[in-house]
């Protein structure tokens, strides 16, 4: 035997070693980690169903809120500016078409967490029917306003109907 090989195959045997005892460190390592986790961290990271479809209702009504305020302003008198307006109802119309599946029976879990009523899931034909005729009117008004763009007589009475709707759905579904 040469001894170019003889260190070769000594080289093998103490590399072997090596690899064998890095091998039981890492399984042991492996073994001894899920214990060493904080507990509950998993839980925490990821909301519930519920929580996820109340906090999604909760953007979309306030986004809502948020485009209703330019119409609710002219209807009190303040200056119809036909940019703002168009763009109001537009975003209205798309952000109320998402209202129709923010309710799954999931998120029926009441106060604190949420103010929709349990009622929404007992009554669920009239509270659709609710969120229909919103949706409805939302693009009766955009027809109308895309014709007249001005603050008419029809167009005060449809902005109304809308703020009639909101009104209507909190008083019977929304908890004060
Ligand atoms: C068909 C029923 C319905 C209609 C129509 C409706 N809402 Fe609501 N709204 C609700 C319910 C139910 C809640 C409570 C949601 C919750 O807490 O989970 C709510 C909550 C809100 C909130 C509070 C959001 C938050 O962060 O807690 C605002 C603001 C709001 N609505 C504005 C409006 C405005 C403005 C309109 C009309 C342009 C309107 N809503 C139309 C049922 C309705």
């Amino acid at each position: 035997m040469s001894r170019t090989s003889l260190t070769a195959r000594r080289m093998m045997v103490v590399g072997g070693g090596l690899i064998l005892g890095a091998a039981f460190a890492l399984s042991a390592k492996s073994q001894t980690a899920p214990a060493a986790a904080p507990p509950a961290a998993p839980a925490a990271a990821s909301p519930s169903p519920a929580r996820l479809a109340i906090e999604n209702r909760k953007a979309v009504y306030t986004l809502i809120g948020n485009n209703f305020k330019p119409l609710g302003a002219v209807l009190k008198g303040s200056p119809y500016d036909a940019a703002t307006i168009q763009k109001s109802i537009a975003r209205l119309v798309f952000l109320s078409g998402l209202l129709d599946d923010a309710f799954p029976e999931v998120s029926n879990v009441g106060e604190p967490d949420t103010k929709a009523k349990p009622d929404i899931w007992t009554s669920r034909a009239d509270f659709d029917k609710k969120t229909k005729d919103f949706q409805t009117h939302l693009i009766a008004l955009q027809v109308l306003n895309d014709t007249d763009k001005e603050a008419t007589e029809a167009f005060k009475t449809a902005a109304t109907a809308i703020g009639q709707d909101c009104k209507a759905c909190h008083d019977a579904y929304r908890v004060k």
